[in-house]
């Protein structure tokens, strides 16, 4: 039974304070396996149960990640404006193919992310981290989410993969406008387009980053394929870790152990981090399975061949550690399923948590006496299919003078303005180039 039963809607109109509850909801009502609308006109399933979502990922026998798989789109039933299409429509990249196709894609993706090794990742973020808290240190409030979580991955992933200023910007609301399925077409068509000409650009003159590597790598990606695997990476990796970020900030200002004005310690963090990755993963019904075959669930119930069934790790994680409450307290415990399971493991689970491990670090560090400003119940969340973002993480702290660290020599001095000579800010009013990038993006993420 697959049309015609009822089926759960997985996006809502409005910001909402509770996605747990939405999905509690849905999980009494139809059990752990959820028979879902994905938006209007796209149907599919969401898998909520830890062990069926482990083993499912793992049989690549009976399911697989190819979206050519899709029956519904294959057979021409999705409208071709559907908000998701440019999340799960066919293309060649990693996460939409199987078997060696996928190992040529994956290599290619892990030597040239590989290459840019731990000391490089750890110095970049850490220097992009002070020249954000930078811009509003001096404030005494921020918007963690939006002035710093989420431009700092964004700031990284730029300089490592050579994009220059104007290129970069391009894909921040792209992204986030791809994970929430607004202007979905639109958004894709100009991601895709500023990647193109990053490609075209590093033809002409390749340099030590990620994107040249890629071009260069013995796989021998045509240029489509190599657009199509950084589309895939910039997606994969901004939007969770700035999730991560802030869950880890909000996580570790609920944490009663955490002293005022102390910074908690790189152990308090690091435990921090996991426990946020067990209750709160940043990609919360992604990516998407397909079974070769119809699969039946019991109680007169089938998923038919080529059905999407979404990797809900979000409730997954959570119901489980409900469930299991007495087994989650006796250690610090890994075994969530934030990165994946199976072949299409998140290749980046290192490079990700370093970026958080330095975000948290730095942020605790330079600003002590911070707090969120509003009740837990006051913060939101976007619902759509496939993720549940946050709205905005407003906090206050004690004012602090700026440290002043201006990004030297990086893609953005260049364009922005002459680079600047002292490492340390002489007028607190001159704005560095960092602090009109940022005012830039704070901007854009914020839609005025
Ligand atoms: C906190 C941040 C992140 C989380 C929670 C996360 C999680 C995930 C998950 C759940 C998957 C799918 C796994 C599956 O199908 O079983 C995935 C795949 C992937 N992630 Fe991450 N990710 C994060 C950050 C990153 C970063 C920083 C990068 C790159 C710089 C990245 C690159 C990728 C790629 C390329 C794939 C596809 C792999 C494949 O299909 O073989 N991710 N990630």
């Amino acid at each position: 039974m697959t049309s015609g039963c009822p089926r759960a809607k997985l996006y809502r109109d409005e910001p909402h304070s509770d996605p747990y509850a939405v999905y509690a909801e849905m999980r009494a009502e139809h059990g752990p396996v959820v028979p879902v609308e994905l938006e209007p006109g796209v149907h599919g399933w969401l898998v909520t149960d830890y062990t069926t979502l482990i083993s499912w990922s793992r049989d690549t026998t009976t399911f697989g990640h190819d979206a050519r798989l899709w029956k519904d789109f294959r057979e021409g039933r999705i409208d071709a404006d559907a908000s998701v299409l440019p999340m799960m429509a066919p293309r060649a990249n990693a996460l939409f193919v199987d078997g060696t196709e996928h190992q040529r894609y994956r290599r290619a993706i892990t030597d040239s992310l590989g290459a840019v090794g731990a000391d490089r990742l750890a110095e970049v973020t850490e220097r992009y981290a002070h020249g954000l808290i930078d811009e509003f240190c001096e404030r005494g409030r921020a918007d963690v989410l939006n002035e710093y979580a989420r431009l700092l991955p964004l700031l990284v992933i730029n300089e490592l993969f050579g994009f220059d200023r104007h290129q970069g910007v391009r894909f921040v609301e792209a992204m986030r406008n791809l994970w929430l399925g607004v202007d979905a077409e639109k958004s894709n068509a100009e991601a895709e387009r500023a990647l193109s000409e990053v490609v075209t650009a590093k033809h002409r003159e390749p340099g030590d980053d990620v994107t040249t590597r890629l071009i260069q790598h013995r796989a021998a990606l045509s240029d489509e394929e190599v657009i199509m695997q950084l589309l895939l990476v910039v997606a994969a990796a901004n939007e969770p870790t700035a999730d991560l970020i802030n869950a880890g900030v909000r996580e570790v200002l609920a944490d009663p152990n955490t002293a005022p004005d102390r910074a908690p310690s790189p152990t308090a963090i690091a435990d921090t981090v996991d426990r946020v990755l067990w209750q709160d993963p940043p990609i919360a019904n992604y990516p998407v399975l397909y079974p070769r075959v119809d699969v039946p669930l019991g109680g007169g119930r089938t998923i038919e061949a080529g059905s999407p069934i979404l990797l809900g790790f979000a409730a997954a994680n959570r119901f489980f550690m409900e469930e299991n409450a007495e087994r989650m307290a006796e250690s610090a415990n890994r075994a969530h399923v934030a990165w994946g399971a199976g072949p299409h493991r998140c290749p980046a689970r290192e490079e990700a948590t370093t970026i958080t491990m330095i975000a948290l670090r730095t942020l605790f560090g330079r600003l002590p006496g911070l707090r969120v400003e509003v009740p837990p119940e006051g913060l939101r969340w976007h619902l759509s299919a496939l993720s549940w973002l946050p709205v905005a993480l407003p906090v206050q702290f004690t004012p602090q003078a700026p440290l002043n660290p201006v990004a030297e020599g990086t893609p953005w001095t260049a364009s922005d303005s002459p680079p600047a000579t002292s490492a340390r800010r002489a007028p607190t009013s001159a704005r560095s180039p960092l602090s009109s990038l940022s005012n830039f993006l704070v901007r854009l993420m914020r839609g005025s």
